[in-house]
């Protein structure tokens, strides 16, 4: 009997398919990937892959991207209910609101959001890239969607900008406290304290630095430290492990679980390659509409 992962491998054979996992999945799933990585990386990832199929080991809204960057391949969700709630937390008509008392608007984007809101952007954005972005758009007034914590985060590093907030946010980073951060400090006193831009002001302003999931690996990884506090979920220590076999990580609070990206099992990835299901379909007009947002970002190469 072949091991599954033996059968995903042939799977992926058959169908000319590549595996995209975002570093919050299951280890084990992250383990089957072809590209692992934060969303900035995947979205640029998925472009120009040399596949006819692409497994999208995340949520709802990567799956999305992919297709709308990629129309011509079948995009595969290995659980098509893993979805990001808030991937939809804005208001089309709030955006139409601010957009007739602002003139020179610019809506931002974050990526964590559903194809139908990113129609209504001008640029998408990722948490690795959205400070610069936003520092080199010409607008004076910026709306940034859907997360308040980002956008509270750019805001500070922009302050030339006038950035209104919108009222979304991430249930996972939300739960992190500053008393669970003070905490977890006192107990390692030489740990550094990384962590996720989702999380709230009072938090990132106890952080020694502030990143992408991504840019956490990539700063532990070169850091001489030893002993890190990682702000965000709890999917990045299999990466941060396996990296650093040598330094220590420790979740805040007993760390955080992202319920959608751990809905994705193994048995899920290897059966959407048998059965072709789970596939993302976005209208055409829709995928026009948000592929511009999206590809402006791409484009901006930053
Ligand atoms: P990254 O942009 O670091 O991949 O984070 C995505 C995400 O969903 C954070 O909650
Ligand atoms: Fe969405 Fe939060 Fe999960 Fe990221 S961690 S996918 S923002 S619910």
């Amino acid at each position: 009997m072949d091991s599954i992962y033996q059968e995903i491998e042939a799977l992926k054979k058959k169908n000319n398919a590549v595996i995209l996992a975002h570093y919050y999945v299951p280890d084990e799933v992250q383990a089957c990937a072809d590209h692992i990585g934060d969303s900035f990386y995947l979205s640029k990832a998925a472009v120009g892959l040399d596949a006819d199929m692409i497994v999208f080991a995340g949520v709802t809204f990567m799956g999305e991207s992919a297709k709308i960057l990629n129309p011509g391949k079948t995009v595969l969700m290995p659980e098509p209910g893993a979805d990001c709630p808030m991937a939809h937390m804005a208001d089309p008509e709030k955006i139409r609101e601010l957009r007739g008392k602002y003139p020179d608007l610019a809506v931002v984007c974050y990526i964590n959001s559903t194809a139908e809101l990113k129609t209504y952007a001008d640029i998408c954005v990722t948490s690795a890239n959205a400070v610069k972005i936003v520092k080199g758009l010409p607008n004076k007034h910026i709306y940034f969607i859907p997360d308040r914590n980002l956008g509270s985060y750019v805001a500070g590093q922009v302050p030339e900008k006038d950035i209104i907030l919108n009222d979304g946010c991430c249930y996972v980073h939300k739960e992190v406290t500053p008393q669970q951060v003070q905490k977890v400090k006192e107990e390692h006193p030489k740990a550094e304290f990384l962590v996720h831009p989702e999380c709230c002001q009072e938090v990132l302003a106890l952080a020694d630095f502030v990143g992408s999931t991504s840019e956490i690996i990539s700063y532990a990884s070169q850091s001489k430290g030893q002993e890190f506090i990682i702000g965000t979920e709890n999917g990045v220590m299999y990466e941060l492990r396996q990296k650093n076999p040598d330094k220590i990580f420790y979740p805040v609070a007993g760390g955080q679980i992202c319920s959608g990206m751990k809905s994705v099992t193994l048995e899920k990835v290897r059966d959407c390659l048998k059965y072709h299901t789970g596939e993302i379909l976005v209208d055409e007009e829709l995928r026009r509409r948000a592929y511009s947002s999206l590809n402006r970002m791409l484009e901006s190469g930053v």
